[in-house]
């Protein structure tokens, strides 16, 4: 058994930035360094959360309202924390994040007129914790897009937004950045993967 504290890592970026991947890596990592790492992901990462993923993200992209998909991002995040996510860090394992309340800042908050304030609102109410460490990877966004399209899922909602959201939504991760300095550490995704994987790794020493 672990004496260590648990640890609370999110990757954020835009659709295609190589998040998931990284995840991944960075995952298998720590793993091999003897640590238990709890990979999740959001929208989902709990059985109730993955079935609102599905409503969030296939279907048309006018199927909801930014209002409405914030209370449904909320909701599914507070059934990841209280499941998943919380009893994870209790037990002193490191939880890796595929995403976390910043995408919700960023994507309802920003996308479709400014509801940043009633974002923050619901956060502090519903959620209240933030991850010691975020990962932002940021990329070019024409590029990042060709990436995720190329995978060619059902859960493309977002990605039909097309470039003027990727566009939006990295100028809004870096100045999320800005904001957040001591959290949020910028990371250069427009390069091969091992090269991003080793500077994610030289961050995480930093914190374990
Ligand atoms: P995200 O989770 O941010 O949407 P993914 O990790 O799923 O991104 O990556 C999107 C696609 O790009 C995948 O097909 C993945 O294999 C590929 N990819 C990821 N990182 C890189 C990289 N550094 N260079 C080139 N392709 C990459
Ligand atoms: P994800 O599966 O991480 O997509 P990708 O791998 O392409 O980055 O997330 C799917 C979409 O969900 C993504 O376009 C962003 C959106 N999203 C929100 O709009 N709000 C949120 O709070 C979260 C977590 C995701």
């Amino acid at each position: 058994m672990t004496t260590r504290p648990g640890l609370f890592v999110s990757f954020e970026g835009i659709d295609g930035s190589g998040k998931s991947t990284q995840a991944r890596r960075l995952a298998d990592h720590l793993r091999t360094e003897g640590r238990e790492v709890v990979l999740t992901r959001e929208p989902g990462g709990s059985a109730g959360a993955e079935e609102i993923r599905a409503l969030v993200l296939q279907g048309e992209p006018d199927r909801w309202s930014a209002e409405t998909e914030l209370l449904l991002f909320t909701a599914a995040r507070r059934d990841h924390l209280e499941r998943t996510i919380r009893p994870a860090l209790a037990r002193g394992a490191i939880v890796i994040c595929d995403r976390f309340a910043d995408s919700t800042r960023m994507y309802q908050g920003l996308s479709r007129g400014d509801l940043r304030a009633a974002v923050d609102t619901l956060h502090a109410l519903m959620i209240g914790v933030e991850p010691d460490l975020t990962l932002l990877i940021d990329m070019d966004p024409a590029a990042a897009l060709t990436r995720a399209k190329a995978r060619a899922t059902a859960e493309e909602r977002f990605e039909d937004f097309g470039l003027p959201l990727q566009e939006r939504m990295r100028a809004g991760f870096l100045a999320l950045a800005r904001d957040f300095p001591d959290r949020i550490t910028v990371i250069d995704g427009n390069r091969a993967p091992d090269a991003v994987a080793k500077d994610i790794a030289d961050t995480l020493k930093a914190h374990t």
